[in-house]
């Protein structure tokens, strides 16, 4: 039973038969988990990909500088979310969802980091007050109501399987990032072969969680909460931008480009 690719073939397999109501029936009852966060969430999710920041980053509008920031601001978050996911992988309210090889990006970020700020680059960076509000929230939840970790967990696991792969080529093409994947290793999942058979297998983990409907309820206010920082720090990063200098505000001109060699990183 605890063999992922087992598991998701069983469930692909169950998929493919949901042209039969019954089925379907059973894949999406409204009290599920995944339904519950994939409705609450709606609003959060077309307010967070109307920010002007995704915007900007959509349209290859990115510096090198700010998207350094950006993965700083990541790499302190996940830190977080990852310590308090290892202090509660034995919680029956988080347990069935505890999928280090496959989803943890702790290490890809520091590797990221380390492309860019150099060997030194953990006495280079600092977490933003933005971010630092929301890794004590993350910390707070997962000390003392760690049900509502799934929240932070779904609201960015889910997310990264769902657009990582566009927002991978954006960077690759507007920074012009080596094509052998150095600095984008937040984006790759190595262990994940198919994102959509792994969201399927997640959102099925979500729905064996033994939660009461209110408890339910609070992981979905909990999402939005998610939501909200991370849109928090996408205008934090807005902010900051504008203040950078002209010539590396956007990312579409190689004045910085890899021709320089190293002093661009
Ligand atoms: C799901 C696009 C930004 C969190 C999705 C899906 C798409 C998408 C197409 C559906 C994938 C599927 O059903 O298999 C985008 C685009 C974005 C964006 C175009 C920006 C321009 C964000 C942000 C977050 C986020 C900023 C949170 C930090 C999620 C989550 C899901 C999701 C949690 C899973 C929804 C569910 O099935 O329950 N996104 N997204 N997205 N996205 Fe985004």
């Amino acid at each position: 039973p605890d063999c992922v690719s087992h598991e998701v073939s069983r469930l692909t397999g169950q998929l493919r038969t949901t042209a039969e109501p019954k089925t379907l029936h059973t894949l999406l009852r409204p009290e599920d988990l995944s339904e519950m966060l994939a409705a609450g969430t709606k609003e959060s999710h077309e307010k967070a990909e109307n920010t002007q920041f995704v915007k900007d980053f959509l349209r290859g509008h990115i510096s090198r500088e700010l998207f350094k920031l950006g993965a700083v601001a990541l790499y302190f978050t996940y830190t977080a979310m990852e310590e308090e996911i290892e202090q509660n992988r034995d919680h029956p309210q988080f347990a069935p969802l505890y999928f280090p090889a496959e989803l943890h990006r702790h290490e890809a970020l520091a590797r990221d980091l380390e492309y860019f700020y150099g060997k030194d680059w953990e006495s280079q960076i600092c977490c933003s007050p933005v971010t630092q509000r929301y890794v004590e929230r993350i910390h707070e939840v997962g000390q003392s109501d760690p049900a509502l970790l799934v929240a932070h967990a779904y609201t960015r696991y889910m997310g990264d399987l769902s657009g990582g792969q566009v927002l991978k080529k954006v960077a690759q093409r507007s920074l012009k990032l080596p094509s052998t994947g150095e600095g984008l290793c937040f984006y790759d999942f190595e262990g994940i072969h198919s994102a959509k058979a792994f969201k399927q297998l997640y959102r099925s983990r979500m729905n064996e969680l033994d939660l009461d409907m209110p408890t339910k309820q609070r992981v979905v206010a909990e999402a939005n909460r998610a939501f909200k920082f991370n849109m928090e720090v996408f205008n934090e990063l807005e902010e900051i931008g504008k203040t950078l200098p002209k010539d590396v505000v956007d990312g579409e001109f190689p004045a910085h480009g890899e021709m320089q060699g190293d002093i661009s990183k």
